[in-house]
């Protein structure tokens, strides 16, 4: 307990000093800088190797802090209060009075928020005089990080700290709900998007695909092991590492499981952690074999799809 305490603390020192930091949150590790500072933002940038225009989700503790500098509407309202803390992120209108960095979204005037529910986060989060801008703690195109130990191997000593908070409970990012206009969906994440229409009572379009500018980060290559990657995959080729979901009668030096009882939470926790290995391990080439399209199973296949693109 009172070490935690003291890594917050240290979490807290290096961000005032416009420093970036890495933090866990339930969904992936985030590499987080001061919302307001364009210091801090053009760090992370430079850090992960991203373009300027792909903007950055930024984390509040609560929605008062957030009214500060979004315009707030019915549909937020009813989501929040169901979901958050957790894997939701948001798009609103930015308030002209806003201090946050013009860098976070390249100027545009929609801003990408979001309220991480990892218990560590959030004390940090309560302890700052500003939100945290934070994309995903992994250089651009790669895959996300869901333990500490993968942030270092994403930026070894090139960030000054990395708050540990073990590995992610949910393993894949938010789920993207754009709001500024009729309700869209930007991204699959970790919150189904069924319990987003339950709430709001209709269906929600969903537009995740490449060409969609609303939001560039869905570029066809992303969440990628750096390495071929195929999916639907019956039967893997014999150098080819074999990911699967439903347990086998008989299993290979080369079958890597996502999950032993074929549970779609377990896998989406295991994946990005899976794929790293399977890389680690000397692998050149992976086959995933096909995964159910349902729950988390949809953004577990929005990721494979990307990862193939190599
Ligand atoms: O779970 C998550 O959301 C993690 C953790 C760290 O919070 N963050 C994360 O950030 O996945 P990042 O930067 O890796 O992905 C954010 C995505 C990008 O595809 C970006 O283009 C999109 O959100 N985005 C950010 N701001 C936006 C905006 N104003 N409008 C539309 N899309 C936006
Ligand atoms: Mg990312």
């Amino acid at each position: 307990m009172k070490s935690i305490q003291s890594n917050i603390k240290k979490a807290k020192k290096y961000l005032d000093k416009k420093h970036c930091v890495a933090v866990p949150t339930e969904t992936v590790y985030g590499l987080a800088g001061n919302a307001y500072s364009y210091i801090s933002i053009k760090s992370i940038f430079r850090l992960k190797k991203r373009p300027l225009n792909n903007p950055l989700i930024v984390h509040y503790y609560n929605i008062n802090r957030l009214k500060e500098d979004c315009y707030i509407n019915d549909n937020f309202i009813k989501l929040y209060n169901k979901f958050c803390p957790g894997p939701i992120t948001f798009v609103l209108k930015l308030k002209k009075e806003s201090k946050i960095s013009k860098f976070v979204t390249n100027k545009n005037k929609r801003l990408a928020v979001r309220f991480p529910k990892h218990p560590i986060f959030r004390k940090l989060l309560k302890n700052l005089e500003y939100p945290l801008a934070a994309p995903s703690a992994n250089i651009s195109t790669r895959l996300s990080s869901v333990q500490a130990s993968d942030v270092k191997e994403e930026f070894g000593s090139k960030i000054k700290y990395v708050l540990n908070g073990g590995k992610c409970q949910i393993g894949v990012e938010s789920t993207i709900v754009d709001l500024t206009n009729k309700p869209t969906i930007l991204r699959f994440g970790g919150l189904d998007i069924l319990k987003i229409e339950k709430v709001l009572k209709k269906k929600i379009s969903i537009i995740t695909n490449s060409k969609n500018k609303i939001a560039p980060g869905q570029f066809p290559l992303h969440y990628s092991p750096g390495i071929p990657l195929r999916t639907n995959v019956k039967k893997p080729k014999v150098n080819e590492a074999f990911v699967l979901i439903k347990k086998r009668k008989i299993t290979l030096k080369n079958y890597y499981y996502l999950s032993k009882k074929n549970n779609l939470k377990q896998a989406a926790k295991n994946l990005y952690s899976l794929l790293r290995k399977i890389k680690k391990e000397g692998y050149k080439m992976i086959a995933v074999e096909k995964i159910p399209n349902n729950g988390i199973g949809k953004t577990i296949n929005d990721r494979l799809k990307r990862a193939s693109k190599y």
